[in-house]
């Protein structure tokens, strides 16, 4: 019999040769292009087969997916929050993948559980929130999650166990802020009408003053003000709500203040960016996806909070047949959203071994340079508007009377690159978003001229949306 572990193993032996002829084709093609997805499935042979294939067929078939399927990591790629990769995480993640860890127990997952938790007092600790408690989870969304189950349970006491009571719980949030907070509000029984968005400032910042307008209405209906979740970096603005004011005002109304920085959080890492998030400790939670700026690949989320035991508190259980040996603070399962866990820690400790805290403070500071870059020369061009001072490494702009949602379409169908577009106070803008640090300068340039080629081929068109379609609601 073959094992897997096994140097011999025919389909581990080809993975070099898989890689690079990965990385190669990266570099040869950056934009895939599109395949017809009625089409693809035959094109590409994906059906299930009755008989199994050898491994050479196999392997020929993951060649064919594989090259069919958007490079991220290339010249090309601008349209996500993520992009680019840290080879070393790469590689951990895939030697995560051979080990196949469930991290719900020491156990199970040994070593594993100690490094992830040296990680979550490493986050913990540059957040102001050493002590406190803290968990991965399969993503910023979730991480929302987590913390607004914790942020409900805390303040509206009974409900674990016995269920929301009557009245409205109300959720304040910017007019910018992710699109989870009101889906999570839906799952969880908040309700997403209850959800409110705080109006922001001209570049995109929650005005505190008009949150306390808010729960001040709020409070006069008889409604419960339960929670604010404030923005580290919002996703089309890349805008930083100020974290310590909004806490001062959600403190003062006994509310849980939780920070999204599933894109921002990372700002911790720089001396230079830090002060972006001044209050983040005295928060009671905090998103921070390292997947996102920190290079890591898909998923990497933690979730913390100030307070101790808050996971234990409202996500434990207990399991005779799992949770059979070590302490509790060894099963992370006992505490976790989830049963079965993969291994999302071992990546991001890979690549923080490799670059050290300066290596990443060097690497956030290279993103916010070439953001830099990118919105001097939006500035300078007379064919270009850029549509607000940049806080962070979004970028976004107009090609002056020429539809920013048709240019993007255009730069993809041409396969010159990958760009998304957002809605910035009722105007469709080019959302440029400056997060592979590997990119060079004239990267940015090349693709800054690519956009205005194609938008030379589209006819003129106004970039304001209807009412209807201003917010992302
Ligand atoms: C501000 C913010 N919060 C949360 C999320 C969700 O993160 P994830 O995609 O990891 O679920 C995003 C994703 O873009 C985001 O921009």
């Amino acid at each position: 019999m073959l094992h897997t572990s096994d140097a011999s193993c025919p389909s581990m032996a080809r993975l070099d040769e898989l890689v690079q002829m990965l990385l190669q084709s990266e570099v040869d093609n950056p934009v895939r292009p599109m395949l017809d997805p009625s089409k693809v499935a035959d094109e590409l042979g994906l059906a299930i087969p009755a008989g199994g294939l050898s491994i050479e067929e196999t392997i020929d078939k993951l060649r064919g997916v594989v090259l069919a399927t958007p490079v991220t990591s290339g010249t090309g790629f601008y349209n996500q929050l993520f992009g680019g990769r840290e080879p070393i995480a790469v590689l951990a993640e895939m030697l995560g993948a051979i080990l196949n860890n469930s991290m719900y127990t020491y156990k199970a997952a040994g070593v594993q559980v100690v490094l992830e938790q040296i990680l979550l007092d490493k986050m913990a600790s540059l957040a102001g929130m050493t002590g406190g408690d803290g968990l991965f989870t399969p993503g910023g969304s979730m991480s929302n999650l987590a913390a607004m189950i914790i942020a409900r349970n805390e303040k509206v006491a009974g409900t674990r166990e016995e269920g929301l009571p009557g009245g409205r719980y109300i959720v304040y949030t910017s007019a910018e802020s992710h699109y989870s907070v009101r889906k999570n509000a839906g799952l969880i029984g908040l309700g997403r009408e209850n959800v409110r968005k705080v109006p922001v400032d001209n570049t995109g910042r929650m005005l505190p003053e008009e949150l306390e307008r808010m729960i001040n209405e709020d409070n006069q209906r008889g409604n419960h003000p339960t929670m604010v979740i404030a923005t580290s970096g919002t996703t089309v603005m890349g805008a930083f709500d100020p974290i310590k004011p909004i806490v001062e005002v959600g403190h003062r109304h006994d509310l849980w203040v939780h920070v999204d920085g599933a894109f921002g959080g990372s700002a911790l890492l720089s001396k230079e960016f830090s002060p972006l998030m001044d209050g983040v400790e005295l928060a009671d939670s905090l998103t921070w996806d390292a997947h996102k700026m920190m290079g890591v690949p898909l998923i990497c989320s933690v979730m913390l909070t100030r307070e101790p035991g808050m996971t234990t508190n409202h996500f434990d259980e207990s399991a005779t047949y799992l949770f059979q040996q070590d302490e509790d603070r060894l099963n992370p399962g006992t505490r976790s959203l989830q049963c079965g866990r993969r291994n999302d820690a071992l990546k991001l400790w890979a690549a923080w071994q490799h670059l050290g805290d300066t290596g990443y403070e060097k690497r956030l500071n290279r993103q916010l340079e070439l953001a830099a870059h990118f919105r001097d020369r939006v500035a300078e061009d007379p064919e270009l508007t850029l549509s607000f001072e940049p806080e962070w490494i979004n970028v976004c702009f107009e090609v002056t009377g020429k539809p920013s949602d048709r240019i993007c379409d255009l730069l993809d169908k041409r396969r010159l690159a990958k760009l998304g577009w957002g809605i910035v106070f009722g105007r469709r803008v080019i959302r440029m978003v400056c997060v592979n640090p590997a990119l060079t300068e004239g990267d940015l340039d090349e693709l800054l001229a690519n956009v205005k080629l194609v938008a030379r081929d589209l006819p003129e068109a106004d970039n304001a949306v209807d009412n209807r379609q201003a917010s992302d609601d």
